[in-house]
């Protein structure tokens, strides 16, 4: 079932998605829905997380939005502006997304400070940062993380742990200023500590700053504390949006029977989880 939604912008959300279909056929291969017309709203300010087992459509989903799949059919705006056929490398002013393998989350090739003062020029809010500022900024970014990146603006990218390349991927990500954060299971390849480190920062740096996300992830106790709201995608099509008080009253055990229901089947907690 897919849930009713409506499809008129509300006015200016960070993101919304309008009626959204996306299929994949290999040669030879059966057609896979991967996103069955989608739509919700990330109203400005808001944590959304997304949850839903393997293969559920929620990495293509987000690709949509970052502009790495175009969509079959449906719109996708952000902050008002209707992104759903600009380039990828174009939406750099308006969102940001960090995906769960931190080899792709930085330029592995360029120092700290050359990949926070890439994404400074690229926004359209900091293009004209000197250098003093740049590093100011990084640093005040960089600090509330913990492991003293602060005091390495100059080392390569590519020498960074996996949990110290997604800190500076947030930390960009915050200095960019976009409004939109995507998050595709951004601490999921990391150490339990580190990944609670970056998990918490980035949280933190959200409500800071302001910013709005989309997360993906499949820790749903996580997902229930830090989000505003969440979403469950299955086989492609949006089952669960859940808010407010209906989702204060939350916890793991019911949200996984709220998705049974609503799936009319067993799904079972390591699918969900896993
Ligand atoms: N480029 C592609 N070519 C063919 N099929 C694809 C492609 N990308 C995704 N799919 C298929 O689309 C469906 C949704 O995949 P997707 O990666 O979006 O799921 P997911 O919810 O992110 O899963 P996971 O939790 O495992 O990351 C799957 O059946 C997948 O095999
Ligand atoms: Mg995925």
């Amino acid at each position: 079932m897919t849930l009713a939604v409506s499809d008129t912008p509300s006015p200016e959300p960070a993101l919304h998605v309008a009626r959204c279909s996306k299929s994949f056929q290999g040669p030879g291969q059966e057609k896979v829905r991967a996103v069955d017309d989608v739509s919700f709203t990330v109203p400005a300010g808001q944590i959304v997380a997304l949850l839903g087992s393997n293969g559920a459509g929620k990495s293509t989903l987000l690709s949509m939005v970052a502009g790495g799949t175009l969509p079959d059919e449906g719109r996708i705006h952000v902050s008002g502006a209707d992104l759903t056929e600009l380039p990828s490398w174009k939406r750099v002013g308006h969102l940001r997304l960090v995906r769960q393998n931190p080899e792709y989350s930085v330029f592995p090739a360029l120092t700290i400070e050359e990949n926070f003062a890439l994404a400074a020029a690229s926004t359209r809010r900091r293009p004209k940062m000197r250098r003093a500022e740049l590093r100011e900024e990084a640093t005040k970014l960089l600090e509330p993380f913990g492991l003293n990146l602060e005091s390495r603006l100059s080392a390569l990218a590519g020498s960074l742990s996996g949990g110290q390349r997604q800190a500076v991927a947030v930390a960009i990500a915050m200095l960019a200023g976009t409004g939109l954060l995507l998050l595709d299971e951004h601490v999921a390849a990391l150490d339990p500590r580190s990944a609670r480190l970056v998990s918490d920062q980035t949280e933190q740096g959200l409500r800071a700053t302001g910013a709005s996300a989309l997360m993906v992830t499949h820790d749903m106790t996580h997902a229930l504390e830090r989000s505003d709201r969440i979403l469950m995608m299955h086989r492609g099509q949006l089952v669960l949006d859940i808010s407010g008080p209906d989702k204060d009253d939350l916890d793991a055990p019911a949200l996984i029977r709220r998705f049974e229901t609503e799936t009319g089947g067993r799904v079972s907690d390591r699918e969900l989880l896993s």
